[in-house]
């Protein structure tokens, strides 16, 4: 039995030491040491073995049975060892490869005109006010000098949704709200962008939605000179010193008098092309002094305060800018038309 357990040993050190695999010397554990293995088999017969050599082999089956543990320790832990060195080599990262590049996306252009000419009002003392886009008839009309049955709603197709509701066909709603909340007292100055809706056949100049900004000036003592030169400082600002505005009559229900302001031609220098039709001129916005009617239905009192209104086409005046022959190019998200107006930001 003596050389049994020896033998024993031996065979299962040499194993160890051969082993290649934590899962091999997994294998070479369960095989000595499990229960169904040789050394329990081998501590089965001592009841065989007489009283004083029952002992002897007792001690000496466990000093096989420690010294097979052990080494299968330490093989265990080499291996281990050996798995992670080999697993960090080839898992080493190149840290002098050149990088894949990261695209950035921008700001799209409509963005970027609203929030250059938000500044430019900002920088006058305007602040910003915002309307819901789906708007009753009440502030989308009526409050305008626009009541129900007025022709001049006409120049205006809607998308109703019900009878009272649509989606609001300009910006102009968001001046009746703003004075409304002011509850008569002045002054007001405010700007408001927004997108608006249209019952339009899209085509390079239409677009059943678009954006406008609406400006609202009240106080006391606002006249026509004070539109004029807001509207003034606006355009040098906006497509540069050397251009000049003028205002021509028009006819806005909700202002009186109504104005059309248009801005000398960029490409030809106000001498006559194709892009100005040969009048040297283009045209902008819309504007005018805020009809009484206006004022009173928004509880202002006409007779103490006076006000002057405006409203502009922000994808206009962006295709003006940047030479866009095509307004459904905002709409459309060809990244090679955005990509021409990213910029570092
Ligand atoms: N709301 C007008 C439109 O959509 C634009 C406009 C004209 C706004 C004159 C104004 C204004 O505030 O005074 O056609």
């Amino acid at each position: 039995m003596e050389a049994k357990l020896k033998q024993l040993q031996d065979e299962a050190l040499q194993q160890i030491e051969a082993a290649e695999g934590l899962k091999e010397l997994n294998d070479i554990r369960v095989a000595y040491l499990g229960k169904k293995g040789p050394i329990t088999e081998v501590l089965r017969g001592m009841g065989k073995l007489s009283a004083e050599e029952r002992p002897k082999m007792g001690a000496l089956a466990n000093d096989v049975r420690a010294a097979i543990t052990e080494r299968l320790e330490e093989k265990n832990e080499k291996l281990e060892k050996e798995a992670v060195n080999k697993k960090l080599a080839s898992e080493t990262i190149d840290v002098t490869l050149p990088g894949r590049p990261v695209k950035k996306g921008s700001k799209h252009p409509l963005t970027k005109i609203v929030e250059e000419i938000e500044d430019l009002f900002i920088g006058m003392g305007y602040s910003i006010a915002e309307g819901p886009e789906v708007e009753t008839d009440f502030y989308n009309f009526e409050a305008l000098n626009l009541p129900k049955g007025h022709p001049a709603r006409d120049m205006q197709d809607s998308f109703y949704i019900t009878e009272e509701t649509l989606l609001r066909t300009h910006t102009s709603p968001v001046q009746a709200r703003t004075m409304e909340k002011h509850e008569g007292k002045g002054p007001v100055k405010v700007i408001c962008p927004g997108k608006v809706y249209r019952r339009d056949n899209d085509d390079a100049t239409h677009s059943h939605q678009f954006m406008q900004i609406e400006g609202l000036v009240i106080g006391e003592n606002i006249r026509m000179s004070d539109l004029k030169g807001t509207l003034q400082v606006f355009a040098k600002k906006m497509f540069g010193e050397d251009r000049e505005i003028r205002l021509r009559p028009s006819f806005f229900p909700f202002t009186e008098p109504s104005v059309e302001m248009d801005i000398t031609c960029k490409i030809c220098g106000g001498k006559g092309c194709s892009v100005c039709k040969g009048t040297g001129w283009i045209e902008i916005l819309g504007g005018g002094m805020v009809h009484p009617n206006v004022l009173e239905m928004s509880g202002f009192d006409s007779k103490k305060y006076t006000g002057f209104a405006f409203g502009m086409g922000p994808e206009r005046i962006a295709m003006l800018k940047y030479g866009i022959d095509d307004i459904r190019h905002f709409y459309t998200d060809d990244v090679r038309f955005l990509k021409q107006f990213q910029t570092q930001e």
